[in-house]
């Protein structure tokens, strides 16, 4: 009885180191979960921002006291979701970066619902992906209206429009001040940013107002302020300018009849370069003797003055003989 006492009474003795055991094990493995659920939380209250085309995805940052959080975006467009086994894309430039936000305009090329994705990144560690809150379309951009400024009062007037990007047309809307309703509108060329505004007249005061126009989208920003300009006086009459065109033309007439006959008597020379026929070509018996004359008259000139040179007399002799042998 004694025996059994005592072996209960050692298994009870046990017991409470069981407990210590179990209880410690159930500490290590609590320690060990703790440090796994110690993973790097991911990015919070993830959203697009995105104006005049150009689009931004913004997170909440992340303080850590082991070191500096890095973050990493991905995106998935419509077709990569439902025809491409769910492939993402690294965002360009977003990739292991401190900043909290990304430009993600290169990535969303089409008019369909977006998915985008943070993780937070620390040393080897690395959060869950977390995903915006609500898919992203670009058509949901808001477009402002461009800055507008006239450039100087010399007519004509000019506009200066504030470059939007490759992505929008300006349409431009203006009025002499007084006839508002006789308002023109005209569209620029896509990148255009200048605007010489048509039939001004001087001493008049002209207003402005452009709608910048998103092509992809097919959508249009509010008007721009208003501005206006007063047309300077064209410092000449118009009489004045009309005599001075006129001058203007008549002198280049002048100018274009001299080059033209410029034109023909180099054409001319370079077909018949003897263009001068001798006179005494043109009556060719009467005029043998004349020529003989002639140049015999000036090999003998020749002659005299240089009787010491043999060589050179030699030759001229040779030539004058020969120049009156031809005859
Ligand atoms: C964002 O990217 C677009 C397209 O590459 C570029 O035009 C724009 O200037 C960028 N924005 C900033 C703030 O860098
Ligand atoms: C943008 O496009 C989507 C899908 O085509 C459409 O449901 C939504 O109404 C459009 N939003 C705007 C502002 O045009
Ligand atoms: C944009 O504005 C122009 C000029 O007022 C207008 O002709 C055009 O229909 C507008 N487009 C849209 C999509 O509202």
């Amino acid at each position: 009885m004694g025996r059994s006492w005592c072996s209960w009474n050692g298994i009870m003795s046990l017991f409470p180191f069981y407990i210590f055991l179990e209880m410690a094990v159930v500490m290590v493995c609590a320690a060990v979960n703790s440090t796994e659920q110690a993973k790097l939380s991911a990015p919070r209250n993830i959203y697009m921002n995105s104006t005049n085309m150009k689009h931004y995805l913004y997170w909440d940052p992340i303080l850590n006291d082991e070191g500096t959080v890095n973050f990493s975006v991905r995106v998935q467009g419509e077709y990569e979701r439902s025809y491409m086994y769910k492939v993402w894309t690294s965002a360009d430039g977003c990739q292991s970066i401190t900043a909290r936000w990304c430009n993600v305009t290169d990535e969303i090329a089409t008019n369909v619902w977006y998915e985008l994705q943070v993780r937070a990144e620390l040393g080897s560690q690395k959060s869950d992906w977390a995903t915006i809150g609500q898919p992203f379309n670009r058509n949901s951009s808001v477009l402002t209206p461009p800055a507008v400024k006239f450039q100087s009062s010399e007519p004509p007037l000019t506009l200066e429009i504030e470059y939007l990007g490759p992505n929008f047309v300006f349409i431009v809307f203006y009025w002499k001040k007084g006839n508002e309703d006789k308002v023109v509108s005209k569209k620029m060329y896509r990148g255009a940013t200048m605007f010489h505004l048509e039939n001004v007249e001087g001493g008049n005061e002209y207003c402005a107002q452009v709608i910048a126009h998103a092509v992809p989208i097919s959508r249009n920003s509010s008007k721009s302020t208003e501005v206006c300009a007063t047309a300077k006086r064209s410092g000449l009459s118009p009489l004045t300018t009309g005599l001075i065109s006129l001058f203007g033309i008549i002198v280049g007439l002048a100018l274009l009849c001299v080059l033209l006959r410029n034109l023909v008597l180099v054409m001319r020379y370079s077909c018949y370069p003897q263009r001068k026929i001798p006179d005494t070509l043109k009556e060719p018996f009467s005029s043998q003797k004349i020529m003989r004359h002639h140049f015999l008259e000036d090999c003998e000139k020749i002659t005299s003055i240089e009787p010491s040179n043999q060589i050179i007399y030699k030759i001229i002799g040779q030539d004058c003989s020969a120049k009156t042998q031809l005859l």
